[in-house]
């Protein structure tokens, strides 16, 4: 089914810009607006070439603001929501989980009751959709020879953030059993690739790799993550969104289980060869262990088979190939990461490391 207006909420973040590109290229006639609070992790400039175009608006604002979100609703026409808007870092909803809580459950919540209020005076219409866009965290933590999260697997989320998106999750789903909204759920691995806010795992080792600074590794460095290169996962969001059943939910995996420590060598080989000067090489030397994150899920991986079954989708990007064109970004791109590093940024990494970040 074709939505021709959507809105896309934290659309100013890492996935959710890419997921605005991807559909700007895809299908240029639809109509986008964006809706995003420009917090730490949001930033406007990775939509900036989008600005002229007259079927792209952006709308500064919060998902728990009912009367603009109900304002964006009318006057827009929208037919489908892409939730992206959420406090997605784990290590802050540690230090501080109250954003978590207000943006990932009580906005969710808003932006559902606000959409079952406009859909309701749609006449409860059919190709209206509400696409919700989570995490795998929510399953918890598996051993080494766990098999991988299912749709049916029991949510047990460990951190703050995971809680706030698993009660997220489930206030999505009763919206569709309870009221019929037609809704969708991802449950998606780690993601990597271009605009990805510089404090999380491969834009942090990235930028500190070219900066010389200690590469901080959790623990013994042996959790395991599936990663999955953005532009994979919006193409996944595409077709759940299209071809996706009402009050389904799908997970989405790279299939590409890699331990921290590994990921971080395979980064460090590739900025040796990719970067023209570094402050220290081979970059390795930089490797630094740190206190474990608390409550640190040991191992995630996603079974993607429903979603190849169903809506035929496969993700096409290979770790090799994903992480070389991201270091590759990364080094291409300074003028989009330097101005993160923000004063508010150095305060957050001195809190979370306890180290010196010059
Ligand atoms: P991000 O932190 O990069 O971006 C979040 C965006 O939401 C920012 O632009 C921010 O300004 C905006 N935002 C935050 N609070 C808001 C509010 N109250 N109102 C309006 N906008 C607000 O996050 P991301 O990595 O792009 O993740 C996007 C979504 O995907 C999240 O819901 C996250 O849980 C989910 N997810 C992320 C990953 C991952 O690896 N990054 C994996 C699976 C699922
Ligand atoms: P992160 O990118 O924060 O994603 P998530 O916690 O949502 O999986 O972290 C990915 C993995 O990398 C996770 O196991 C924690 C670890 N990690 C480090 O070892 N050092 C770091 O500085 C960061 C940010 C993460």
């Amino acid at each position: 089914m074709a939505f021709h207006h959507l809105l896309v909420t934290g659309g100013a973040g890492f996935i959710g810009a890419n997921f605005v590109h991807h559909w700007c290229r895809r299908y240029p006639q639809d109509r986008l607006v964006v809706l995003d609070a420009l917090t730490y992790a949001g930033n406007y400039q990775t939509l900036a070439p989008l600005a002229g175009q007259a079927n792209f608006r952006f709308v500064q604002g919060d998902i728990n603001d009912q009367r603009l979100v109900n304002e964006i609703l009318e006057q827009e026409a929208i037919t489908a929501v892409v939730h992206f808007a959420a406090e997605s870092h784990v290590d802050r909803s540690i230090l501080g989980p109250v954003a978590c809580v207000q943006t990932n459950v009580v906005g969710t919540f808003n932006l559902l009751e606000c959409f079952r209020q406009y859909w309701l005076q749609q006449g409860q219409a059919d190709q209206f959709r509400f696409l919700h866009i989570s995490t795998d965290e929510v399953f918890g933590s598996l051993a080494p020879t766990d098999p991988a999260f299912t749709e049916t697997t029991a949510y047990a989320p460990n951190s703050p953030y995971s809680a706030s998106k698993a009660g997220s999750d489930h206030l999505v789903r009763s919206y569709f059993h309870t009221y019929g909204l037609p809704t969708l759920i991802t449950n998606c691995s780690n993601n990597y690739g271009p605009y990805h806010f510089p404090e999380k795992l491969i834009p942090l080792m990235c930028i500190n790799i070219l900066q010389g600074k200690p590469l901080p590794i959790y623990g013994d460095g042996q959790n395991v993550r599936d990663w999955l290169y953005v532009e994979d996962h919006c193409r996944a969001l595409e077709t759940v969104l299209r071809q996706g059943q009402p009050g389904e939910r799908y997970n989405i995996g790279g299939n590409n289980e890699v331990k921290n420590l590994d990921l971080v060598y395979l980064l460090c080989q590739l900025m040796d060869e990719l970067a023209p000067q570094l402050p220290v090489r081979p970059c390795q030397q930089l490797i630094t262990f740190v206190k474990d994150r608390p409550g640190h899920d040991r191992r995630y991986a996603i079974d993607a088979s429903k979603i190849r079954r169903e809506l035929g989708w496969e993700p096409q990007v290979t770790v090799e190939t994903g992480l070389r064109k991201t270091v590759q970004w990364y080094l291409d791109n300074e003028d989009w990461w330097r101005p993160l590093l923000s004063a508010e940024y150095q305060a957050y990494y001195q809190q979370a490391y306890d180290l010196d970040p010059k």
